[in-house]
């Protein structure tokens, strides 16, 4: 197979300058290299090893005791340098950002573009010809992806891995799906506070991220999806042997990558993106994948659009059996074939564009032809998947332009309480009870003055990239204890902020615009009739239309939606320049700058 790039060894060293050498090795200004270079030498690399065309690899370390799910990549990295060193490279570890998805206050998402930003800064203004991404915790993974396409220097992801299953009194205890599993049982009494802690802690009995199908999982199996990181890799659990085997052999393979210039725009692109996005629907992946990947896509030129996952991923079937839309876990999905038996199901029915470039300079084809399922319980095959259409429906009407909805969790529950009107069985009516924010949901969700019940869709506002700031994971909400006494446990939910992807609940997600960018969410009342149509794709609020315009009149008379004052300056920062989930949630004037390794050139030396 052909490869891509331009700086391959020649003998009788032909070779093309690399990058680092404009530092490190440069006849043309020898007191600037000789600035530069002292430094470096300062923790015992010689003149002559970096003066010996080796590739200078960075390693972006996402792990820190501020990440506690990325924290075993500080282990993994001393296996990434042996193989870096291994083939010829010199290996500069560097610090990211930290981003802990359970940690961040007010919310990861808030960090996401910062972590990016820094990266970008790290990856051109440094004498680097390759990165090492490691990444794992659920935005770590974009903001590394992201970073690494718009400075288009040969890169290559290694994931964390998952942690080991966790157990409770013999069943398996899935991160994040637990906690709102533990929360319903303490609502309705059935466990006390000492019994939540310890079902919850279950969950998490290793080093490594979530190990459901939650965001990591799922942004972890598309890099694997989209060619960024070597086959097979993924879904190794984080404490297993073979994940420092891979850390070796990802080490090993940047090097190479960097002799055949393989880069992020040879591999991210639309057919990549597309598999990405049909591997998605059949693992069962989370409602932030959209918002990472057209961010992605964004940074690195390519045309996604939101409603390409309705098109190309609405149809693909459920094969992956895990938390929360199924049964088991991270290790269990490893054992089972992880990525490439997914992938390889998918291919069966013509459904992965083959040719894709991957980052061990095969085709996704190539790749997975042999991959098989090992385990069915835990992936099934295409020919009997666990569900049909397992894909994001997009919503859009007078509440917003457009909302996802994620198909494979909807429960039997569900389905029997609001779509089993034979007459209009994709469609469902109710009254809106509107919180404007999770604190606002805390303090009144239980007051029977709501009058929740069956019928009733609650709507969280105020929780987007402006409002929350940073889009928080707070749009799935519990019914009242009222209810949950009853044995009803979900309602509809909908809302201009995320959902974490380890939870099961059928929510309605990533409206954009949000309340605070002058979405219809802004003028929902509590009271409202709403229709929301699975069928047609519409949600909208049953009032008449000059009604609707005498409340935005009023609602731009007052200032617009009220949204809490800017606590740090990145959220004012962040603010002034970040657009709607449906479009990524990037930081616009980011976008304009792409591939800066090659149109920007080198930046001007420092004295
Ligand atoms: Fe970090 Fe789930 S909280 S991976
Ligand atoms: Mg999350």
């Amino acid at each position: 197979m052909s490869k891509p790039g331009n700086g391959a060894h020649k003998p009788n060293g032909t070779r093309p300058l690399r990058r680092s050498q404009a530092w490190f090795d440069n006849p043309g200004n020898p007191d600037m290299t000789a600035l530069y270079l002292e430094r470096y030498m300062n923790f015992g690399i010689s003149q002559e090893e970096f003066q010996s065309g080796r590739p200078i690899i960075g390693i972006a370390q996402t792990g820190s005791d501020l990440s506690p799910c990325n924290r075993h990549h500080l282990d993994l990295a001393k296996r990434v340098r042996e193989g870096i060193r291994e083939a010829g490279g010199i290996a500069l570890e560097f610090p990211v950002h930290p981003i802990q998805e359970t940690g961040k206050r007010p919310t990861a998402g808030l960090d996401r573009n910062l972590a990016y930003l820094g990266l970008v800064e790290v990856l051109y203004g440094y004498p680097l010809d390759g990165v090492v991404l490691t990444i794992g915790c659920d935005k770590t993974t974009p903001a590394c992806l992201m970073a690494a396409a718009t400075v288009n220097i040969p890169a290559i992801a290694l994931s964390v891995g998952p942690m080991l299953n966790g157990w409770f009194r013999g069943e398996r205890t899935g991160s994040g799906t637990i906690v709102w599993k533990a929360r319903e049982l303490m609502a309705a009494g059935e466990i006390d506070y000492a019994g939540f802690v310890s079902l919850v802690a279950s969950s998490a009995p290793s080093t490594g991220y979530c190990n459901t199908m939650g965001t990591a999982t799922t942004m972890n199996s598309l890099a694997e999806a989209l060619g960024m990181q070597l086959p097979g890799s993924a879904a190794i659990p984080a404490p297993h042997r073979d994940r420092q085997e891979v850390a070796y052999l990802t080490g090993k393979r940047i090097v190479e990558m960097v002799d055949e210039d393989l880069k992020p725009s040879d591999i991210l692109t639309r057919d990549a993106f597309i598999n990405a996005i049909r591997v998605n629907s059949a693992i069962g992946g989370s409602t932030n994948a959209p918002i990472h990947l057209n961010g992605l896509a964004r940074h690195v030129g390519v045309e996604l659009t939101i409603d390409d996952w309705q098109t190309y991923g609405e149809e693909i079937p459920l094969l992956v059996n895990l938390q929360p839309a199924g049964e088991y876990l991270g290790e269990d999905y490893h054992h089972a074939g992880g990525v490439p038996a997914v992938v390889n199901q998918l291919m069966s029915r013509g459904l992965i564009n083959e040719d894709a470039l991957t980052v061990n300079g095969k085709t996704m084809g190539e790749n997975c032809r042999d991959a098989k399922i090992l385990d069915e319980k835990v992936i099934w095959p295409i020919d009997r998947p666990l569900k049909e259409h397992a894909g994001f429906r997009v919503l859009r009407g007078n509440l917003f332009d457009s909302a996802i909805m994620k198909l494979s969790v909807i429960s039997q529950e569900f389905r029997d309480r609001y779509l089993s009107n034979p007459k209009d069985p994709n469609a469902f009516e109710g009254p809106a009870v509107v919180f404007d924010g999770p604190e606002d949901y805390h303090a009144r969700i239980d007051d029977p003055d709501l009058h929740i019940d069956e019928t009733t869709v609650l709507f969280m506002r105020g929780a987007g990239p402006i409002g929350y700031p940073g889009a928080a994971e707070v749009v799935n909400m519990r019914a009242p204890d009222y209810l949950l006494k009853r044995g009803i446990h979900s309602l509809p939910c909908i809302g201009d902020g995320r959902q974490s992807g380890t939870s099961g609940s059928p929510s309605i997600l990533n409206a954009s615009p949000e309340a605070a960018a002058g979405g219809g969410l802004a003028i929902l009342r509590t009271g409202d009739r709403v229709r929301i149509d699975l069928g047609k794709g519409t949600a909208d609020i049953l009032v008449p239309n000059e009604e609707l315009a005498r409340r935005r009149t009023e609602l731009e008379a007052s200032g617009g939606y009220k949204y809490p004052d800017h606590q740090t300056p990145w959220q004012e920062i962040q603010r002034s320049m970040i657009g709607q989930m449906e479009t990524g949630a990037v930081l616009e004037p980011a976008v304009r700058y792409q591939r800066i390794a090659q149109t920007k050139g080198i930046p001007r030396d420092n004295h």
